[in-house]
């Protein structure tokens, strides 16, 4: 009893009771509390993270928004509509896969606007592509912007966040980072990726009050998806389902965050029969298309 109370010490945060270090450590309990926080989001231009970024910014009382992707203009859109709500919002254009140029302007924000109480690292790229048929650079994009991007932010406001004692890290992962798709390897492979990675921070960061979430959308409606042949029987949620499914499971204080019915009972399904799963999105994925159809979809996306 003596070592697990010892045990306990060692992740002791601050003043809290036994009690409080016993829910936070093992319940996983915290309480979300954005009043006067500065949050960070990647990839708020559109789709998720912009949802996610009016989301909070309905809440009222959160202080700043800060707001990144590359596209400045789409940015400048959304930091309007978020002062028009009354939220200070700060965009700050930013190719994520360039360390030097992120690691530069986070410390800019972080002097400027800073302490960042939250982060989400929603930023995303996915292509879908029979693997036989993959060419590397969208490859390598999947694994700079969706890993490297996450990694590269992560480990900057993380380090920040550790010396003040308290944040939140939310990584955008995905249904397909717990059932991966046939067409979608590499893009399944980052997400489960991103899946561990927060696994293995949550525990690591819990000493220095950092908490460290996981959001697994399904297939929503955003531009990422505009140009894929759809899954068989999945229906499409919003964006701003999303950002709902997010600040609730944060109010849950949940680790893992899913959105809709039919993610829940995936994730069941692959617990429980995991063969059977892997079957239904063998079909449900998308028929192999001919070389016409994957051109005719190509000029189409370009057009
Ligand atoms: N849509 C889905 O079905 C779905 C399902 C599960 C999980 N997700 C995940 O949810 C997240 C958001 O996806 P979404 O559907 O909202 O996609 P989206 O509509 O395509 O938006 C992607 C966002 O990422 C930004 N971005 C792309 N490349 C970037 C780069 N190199 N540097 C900085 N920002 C970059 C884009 O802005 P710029 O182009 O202006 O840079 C945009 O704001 C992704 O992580 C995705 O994997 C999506």
């Amino acid at each position: 009893m003596s070592l697990l109370y010892r045990y306990f010490n060692l992740f002791s945060v601050g003043n809290e009771t036994p009690k409080e270090r016993f829910k936070r450590l093992v319940a996983g309990g915290y309480t979300m509390n954005i009043q006067g926080k500065t949050v960070l989001i990647t990839g708020a231009s559109r789709g998720i993270g912009r949802s996610i970024a009016l989301e909070f910014a309905q809440k009222k009382d959160i202080q700043r928004l800060i707001i990144v992707a590359r596209s400045s203009d789409r940015l400048d859109a959304v930091a309007a509509e978020i002062r028009a709500l009354g939220i200070d919002a700060v965009p700050i254009a930013l190719d994520l896969t360039q360390p030097v140029e992120v690691n530069i302007a986070v410390a800019q924000a972080w002097r400027d606007y800073g302490p960042i109480h939250l982060l989400v690292n929603c930023a995303g790229v996915a292509h879908q592509v029979p693997f036989l048929q993959a060419r590397l650079p969208q490859m390598q994009e999947e694994i700079s912007l969706n890993l490297m991007g996450m990694y590269t932010m992560t480990r900057l406001i993380a380090r920040r966040m550790a010396v003040q004692r308290s944040g939140t890290i939310v990584n955008v992962s995905s249904l397909m980072g717990k059932i991966a798709s046939p067409t979608m390897a590499t893009y399944s492979a980052t997400k489960f990726a991103v899946l561990g990675f927060t696994q293995a921070l949550r525990g690591e960061l819990a000493c220095h009050n950092i908490r460290v979430v996981a959001l697994l959308p399904s297939l929503t409606d955003t531009d990422m998806v505009r140009r894929f042949r759809l899954f068989r029987w999945v229906m499409p949620t919003s964006p701003e389902a999303v950002a709902r499914a997010l600040v609730r499971g944060l109010e849950r204080d949940s680790s893992e965050i899913l959105v809709g019915w039919q993610s829940y009972l995936a994730v069941l399904g692959n617990r429980v029969l995991p063969s059977m799963m892997e079957l239904i999105s063998k079909l449900a994925a998308p028929l192999p298309e001919s070389a016409e159809e994957a051109r005719l979809r190509e000029v189409r996306g370009h057009g």
